[in-house]
């Protein structure tokens, strides 16, 4: 069987990961790795294929940055080059980036089927981009791969139950798989010159680093922390925040790390703060509270016993949530049991 997997930003890096690491023990299979480009600084590429020993990309179509009509059209010409060039049996996309709904739109259209890991996700807020790229990517795949029964539940509304397989997610794989690296070798994760206590926060989204307003507001909300704030700051949220002005005093701005250095991070805050969807989860799964910047998340499973307090960018919200208390209920088990990248790889070799 061979499969192009498709992958662009630095959540498609480590989700791919622990499902190459599967492919990788399967000698029938050939897996032809496709980097679109979107992530391209060394912090939020080339660290990740090193640290997660994913092999080098078959192809690195170096679309780059641009409008998001710019950037898929872009990768839509160049990978449907390679699927014709490769004519695989599979393809393989993940998540909810432009370079999801490139993939899995250039291989429909021509008779490739498609297989979407991290399917059924929805926020009903179609102002957020990722929300149109899972939509349509959803409705045009052949397989989709669901990681918690909410998302099996909203494939199931849309009439796609017959094409869906739960899995569990591929990310609490990979947190329960490199934890153990981590605790074993503290000292060489750890981000030197920090704080014996802080927060962690990280911000992407586009309705708050685009948006004036909600970022002041976050901003101001970490001035007034009662704790340190620790914030490796992506390239989009450098940008907007180097147009209104200085970081407070309160806040610790690092680059961009890798996978296992920002494990070690969260494990070692007292709370994280964030608008991305992986480290909802990954605070989750390591026992950390989380203040989410969003009004609404689509992975409800961790809101329970106010493990994970939605916020929006509300300045008092933040405040009261950063001083709550923290939780003292245990975590469910809704993301599987750390071997969906197992049944992913298991379920294609059954359709093929
Ligand atoms: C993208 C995804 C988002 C995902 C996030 C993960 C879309 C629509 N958005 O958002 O779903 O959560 O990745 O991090 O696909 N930039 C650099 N260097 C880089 C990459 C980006 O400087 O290596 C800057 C550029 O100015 C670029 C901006 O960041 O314009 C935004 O990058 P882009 O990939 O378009 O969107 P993200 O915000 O990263
Ligand atoms: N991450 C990382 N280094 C960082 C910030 C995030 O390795 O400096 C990891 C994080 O632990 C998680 C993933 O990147 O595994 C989440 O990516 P991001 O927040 O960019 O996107 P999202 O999950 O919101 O799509």
């Amino acid at each position: 069987m061979k499969i192009v997997s498709i992958v662009g930003a630095r959540p498609q890096f480590i989700k791919a990961a622990a499902v190459s690491r599967v492919i990788c023990k399967n000698p029938s299979i050939h897996e032809i790795l496709l980097h679109t480009g979107q992530h391209y600084d060394q912090n939020m590429s080339a660290v990740f294929f090193h640290e997660l020993n994913i092999p080098q990309p078959d192809y690195n179509l170096e679309v780059g940055s641009g409008s998001h009509a710019q950037q898929t059209g872009k990768m839509l010409m160049k990978i449907e080059e390679v699927l014709i060039k490769e004519q695989p049996d599979w393809t393989l996309v993940y998540g909810d980036t432009n370079s999801t709904i490139a993939g899995s739109l250039a291989a429909t259209k021509l008779h490739i089927p498609v297989a979407h890991v991290e399917a059924g996700l929805r926020s009903f807020n179609r102002e957020m981009p990722e929300e149109i790229n899972r939509i349509i990517t959803d409705r045009i795949s052949d397989l989709l791969f669901a990681p918690t029964q909410t998302a099996m539940q909203n494939l199931d509304n849309e009439g796609l139950k017959n094409i869906t397989f739960f899995t569990g997610d591929v990310m609490f794989d990979s947190v329960l798989h490199y934890r153990e690296l981590v605790f074993n070798n503290p000292e060489k994760y750890k981000t030197k010159n920090l704080p014996p206590s802080y927060l962690l926060a990280t911000i992407h989204r586009s309705e708050n680093t685009d948006n004036r307003k909600n970022i002041v507001s976050i901003l101001d909300s970490f001035s007034k922390a009662s704790l340190p704030v620790v914030f490796p700051l992506h390239p989009r949220t450098k940008k907007a925040i180097s147009l209104i002005g200085e970081f407070p005093g309160n806040v610790i701005v690092i680059e961009p790390v890798g996978y296992l250095e920002m494990l070690k991070l969260i494990l070692d805050s007292v709370k994280v703060l964030t608008d991305s969807g992986g480290l909802q989860k990954e605070a989750y799964f390591l026992g950390k509270q989380c203040i989410t910047l969003r009004t609404e998340t689509e992975w409800v499973e961790t809101l329970h016993d106010n493990w994970n307090i939605l916020t929006g960018t509300d300045r008092i919200k933040i405040l009261e949530a950063i001083d709550s208390p923290l939780p003292t209920a245990k975590q469910k088990s809704e993301f599987g049991d750390g071997q969906a990248a197992c049944k992913i790889v298991e379920y294609l070799e059954s359709k093929t």
